[in-house]
C-alpha cells in the first residue's frame, strides 16, 4: 500500500476510536475537522520514507508513529489559529476549528488530539515492542519543553527570541522526530538521520516565512501576511526576501547531501526535491525569483 494511504488509514482508525458512542459529538467533529482533509502530510510521509529506506521491518510501528506526528501537527495548528495566538480564520482552505466550532471546542480538540497522538503510538501492535519507549520519548521531546512545539510557541510570549531557536522548536522539532523516528521505527540508528530532519525543518519554516510574504490566500489555503501583522520573528524580515530564498535553497541542498547511503536514498532525494519545488518553486506560475547565488 502507498505511504499516504497507510497514513490516512491509521489516522481514520484513530479518529473513529475517539468518536465512540458516549463521547460528546461536537468534540469528535471538531477533531475530525482538524485532521481531514489533510494538508501536505509531509511529516508522516518523511517518516515513512525514512523507515522504508531503512527496511521498514515493523510497518505497524512506523505508520502509527508517522500518524502520531501528524496528529501532533494538526493539534498545533488548531491552537496556533486561535485568537490568542495568530487569530487565523482559515486553515487548509476551510474555516479554522474555532471558526467552525468555537474557541472552547478548539482548545479541547487540540488537547484531545495530543492525547490521541500518544494513544495512536502506544496502542499499536508492533513486532518490536522494545522500540516503543524510544519512539514515545521522541514524540514527547518534539512537542514538550524545552525544545518542542510548545516551547517554540512560547518564545512568542518572550520579549526576545533567537530566530533559529524559535523556528527549530516550533517547526524543526517535528521534522527531526520524523526522520530520526522513522529510522528508529525500522530498528536503525536514529542519529544518522537527524541532520536531514534538522535541515528540512529549518527550510520548511523559512519557506513558510517566504510564502507568508509572496503567497496569497488562494494558494496557501490560510491567511498571508501573518508574520508582519503579528510582528513575529521571520526569516523574510530578518534576511530580506532574497536572503531568505538563498537560505532555503542552501538548507535544501544540505538536506539532500545529508541523506545516508542506503537503497532508498534516490527516492528520498526525489521527495526532498519535489517538496522544494512545491514550497519555493524555481519555475512555473508561482516561481520565486532567485537573485542571490545558492552559496552566498
Ligand atoms: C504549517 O505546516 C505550519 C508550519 C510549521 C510551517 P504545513 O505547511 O506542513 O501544513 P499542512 O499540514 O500542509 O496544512
Ligand atoms: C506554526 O507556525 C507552527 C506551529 C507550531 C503550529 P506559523 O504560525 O508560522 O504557521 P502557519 O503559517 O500559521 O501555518
Ligand atoms: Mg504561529
Ligand atoms: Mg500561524
Amino acid at each position: 500500500m502507498a505511504m499516504l494511504q497507510r497514513i490516512e488509514r491509521v489516522l481514520e482508525a484513530s479518529l473513529v476510536g475517539a468518536e465512540a458512542k458516549g463521547s460528546p459529538p461536537k468534540l469528535g467533529q471538531a477533531m475530525r475537522h482538524a485532521v481531514f482533509p489533510g494538508g501536505a502530510r509531509i511529516r508522516p510521509q518523511l517518516c515513512m520514507a525514512v523507515a522504508l529506506a531503512c527496511g521498514d521491518d515493523d510497518p505497524s510501528l512506523s505508520e502509527s508513529y508517522g500518524a502520531a506526528l501528524e496528529l501532533m501537527h494538526c493539534a498545533s495548528l488548531v491552537h496556533d489559529d486561535l485568537p490568542c495566538f495568530d487569530d487565523a480564520d482559515l486553515r487548509r482552505g476551510q474555516p479554522s476549528v474555532h471558526k467552525a466550532y468555537g474557541e472552547r471546542l478548539a482548545v479541547l480538540a487540540g488537547d484531545a488530539l495530543i492525547v490521541l497522538a500518544f494513544r495512536t503510538l502506544v496502542g499499536c501492535k508492533p513486532k518490536h515492542l522494545e522500540r516503543l519507549p524510544e519512539l514515545t520519548a521522541m514524540l514527547d521531546q518534539s512537542v514538550g519543553p524545552p525544545f518542542g512545539i510548545v516551547a517554540g510557541q512560547a518564545w512568542e510570549c518572550e520579549s526576545h527570541a533567537v530566530l533559529a531557536e524559535y523556528q527549530r522548536a516550533k517547526t524543526g522539532s517535528l521534522f527531526t522526530a520524523a526522520t530520526a523516528g522513522g529510522a528508529a521505527a525500522a530498528g536503525m540508528d536514529p542519529f544518522a538521520w537527524k541532520t536531514l530532519g534538522d535541515c528540512l525543518g529549518e527550510a520548511y519554516q523559512v519557506a513558510d516565512d517566504i510564502r507568508d510574504v509572496v503567497g496569497d490566500v488562494s494558494l496557501l489555503g490560510k491567511p498571508a501576511g501573518q508574520d508582519q501583522t503579528h510582528d513575529r520573528p521571520s526569516a523574510a524580515t530578518l534576511l530580506g526576501l532574497d536572503g531568505a530564498v538563498a537560505l532555503f535553497d542552501r538548507l535544501m541542498q544540505q538536506a539532500i547531501e545529508s541523506i545516508p547511503a542506503c537503497h532508498g536514498a534516490a527516492k528520498l532525494r526525489g521527495l526532498v526535491m519535489q517538496e522544494s519545488q512545491r514550497l519555493v518553486p524555481t519555475e512555473g506560475p508561482h516561481k520565486v525569483e532567485r537573485r542571490s547565488s545558492l552559496y552566498s
